[in-house]
Parts: C-alpha cells; structure tokens; sequence
C-alpha cells in the first residue's frame, strides 16, 4: 500500500527519533530523549498522535527535543521491521512484558538463582504476588531462546512512602491504584548479565508506572548495589527499616512525577 506524502514524513521522522534518542541524564536517566529535526508539521502531527512528547507544546520557542512515549517507541519498531531495518540489539533480542500466570514457577526458580537462600523470595511468595499484582511484574523475554525469561522486575504498589518488611512476606498489602510501587526484586539470570538488561528493566518499568499515573518507586539494596540504581536515576535515603535476610540495607527511591509534562 502506498502512503501519503504525509504520512511518510512522520514515519521517518519518528523512525529517526527513535533510533537517534539517549537517556536524559540530566532530568530523568529513564525518559529516553531525541532531538527534533525541523519538520514541524510532522512534529506536532506526531505529538498530537502521543507518539512523543514536546515538552513546550504549542509554545513558538519550542524546546529542541522530544520525549518519546511507549506508543510511539513501540509504532516506530514496527516501522523498523517494515522498513527492514535493525533495531538496537537488545530490542531485536528480548521483549519486554508483563508476565502471564503460567511463567510464574520459572520466575520462582529464576528467584532462587539470583539471590542467596536467605534473601530469596519464596516460590509461594511469587506466585502469591503473582497472583494479586501480576502486572507489576516486567519480564525481559529472550526471542532467540524459546521465550525464555532472562530477567525480571517485580514490586507491589501501596500508598506508603517508605520500606517495610512486610511488603516482602505479605501481598495483601498490594493497592491496585497506589501511587507508589514498592520494588521487591531485580533479577537477571547469569548468562544474561553485563548487557545492559537490568537497567533495560529498570528504565521500562519506570516509564510504564509512570505511564500509569505513579509518582516514586522505592526499593532496598545492599551497600554494594547503591552506586548501580544511582546510575539508574535512583537516590540514597541511608539506612533502610529493613533486616531481611539478617542484613542491613539502603533505601533508594526515584520520582516519576516530576520528569516529564502531562
Ligand atoms: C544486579 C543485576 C540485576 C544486574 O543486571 P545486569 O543485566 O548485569 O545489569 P546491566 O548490564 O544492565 O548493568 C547496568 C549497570 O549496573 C552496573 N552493575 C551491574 N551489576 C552490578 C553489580 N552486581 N554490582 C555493581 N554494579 C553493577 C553495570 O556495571 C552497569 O553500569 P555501566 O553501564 O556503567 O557499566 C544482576 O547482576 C542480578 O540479577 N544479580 C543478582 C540479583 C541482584 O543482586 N539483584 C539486585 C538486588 S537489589
């Protein structure tokens, strides 16, 4: 089928978009960024589409560059197959996606992989989460394995601002509509790591919540994980009111509502 003139402009403008963007380190690290080029018209069709987000919208200054959004990052992948073009090499490999009911024992067994017994989730305790909050789970697919999970990221919202332990052994303390997701695990598998795959997670399930109206996610981490999720964007709040596993943690948090314009 042959596209309009239009039309064409705005899937290469936001095509080029999306494979030019990085990482706004200076406002969010998880807000990916592109520079706008100047076809205007196409940049506020594409915007008006909430394929991105021009942070000055309809103001004549404009700022010079976009947010892209999670319906615009994903139109501009299919374009990039259309177009029979690559991808970045992550995104040709693994997919990202709230997990389903049935994964939930290879996500129990990939728990007890990742983290030493006392720190470890139980595989009920998964599934039970799994249960009452399965789409605060994000899975990183592996496309070229079988559909293989590599990693995944998962937590409980609440309306609560700070750490507890019983975020860990209780799901009831799940609120569907809170504004605040307590993390409860990052794990990517052995053979997966040193690629980027964590902070892939860590970036899309920021922009997911944020997409959803959350305003901050808080997690613990040892001392040896703190520079990691400040890389990440996250902030240290010192010692945590957490002694899971007989250890003592850091409680990190990272705002969603302050970083990009409704
Ligand atoms: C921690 C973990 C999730 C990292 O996953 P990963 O896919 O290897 O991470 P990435 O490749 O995305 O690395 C992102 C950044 O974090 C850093 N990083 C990764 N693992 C780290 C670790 N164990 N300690 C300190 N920094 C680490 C990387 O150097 C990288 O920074 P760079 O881009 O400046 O090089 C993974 O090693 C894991 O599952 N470990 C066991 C479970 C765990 O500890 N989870 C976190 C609990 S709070």
């Amino acid at each position: 089928m042959t596209r309009t003139r239009e039309d064409f402009i705005d899937d290469l403008t936001l095509t080029l978009l999306y494979l030019t963007r990085f990482n706004d380190s200076e406002g969010s690290p998880f807000n990916e960024i592109a520079w706008k080029n100047y076809a205007f018209e196409a940049i506020k069709r594409l915007d008006n589409d909430d394929l991105i987000v021009n942070p000055k919208r309809g103001m004549i200054d404009g700022c010079k560059y976009a947010y892209l959004t999670e319906k615009g990052r994903k139109k501009a992948r299919e374009l990039l197959r259309e177009f029979g073009a690559e991808d970045y090499p992550l995104y040709e490999r693994f997919d990202f996606r709230t997990i389903r009911p049935e994964e939930g024992e290879e996500a129990a067994k990939i728990e007890q992989i990742c983290f030493p017994p006392n720190e470890a989730c139980t595989p009920e305790r998964i599934k039970e989460r799994i249960g009452v909050a399965s789409d605060l789970f994000l899975v990183a697919i592996d496309c070229e394995n079988d559909g293989k999970i590599a990693g995944f990221l998962n937590g409980i919202a609440t309306d609560e601002y700070k750490f507890r332990d019983e975020f860990f052994t209780d799901a009831s303390l799940h609120k569907e509509d809170g504004k605040n997701i307590m993390i409860l695990g990052l794990d990517v598998l052995p053979e997966y790591r040193k690629q980027g795959l964590g902070r892939e997670l860590v970036y899309n399930y920021c922009r997911r919540e944020q997409a959803r109206g959350r305003e901050r996610l808080v997690l613990t981490c040892l001392q040896n994980k703190v520079k990691m999720y400040t890389k990440f964007g996250f902030v240290d709040r010192g010692e945590a009111n957490s002694s899971w596993g007989g250890e003592k943690w850091h409680e990190m948090d990272i705002s969603l509502s302050v970083l990009r314009p409704a």
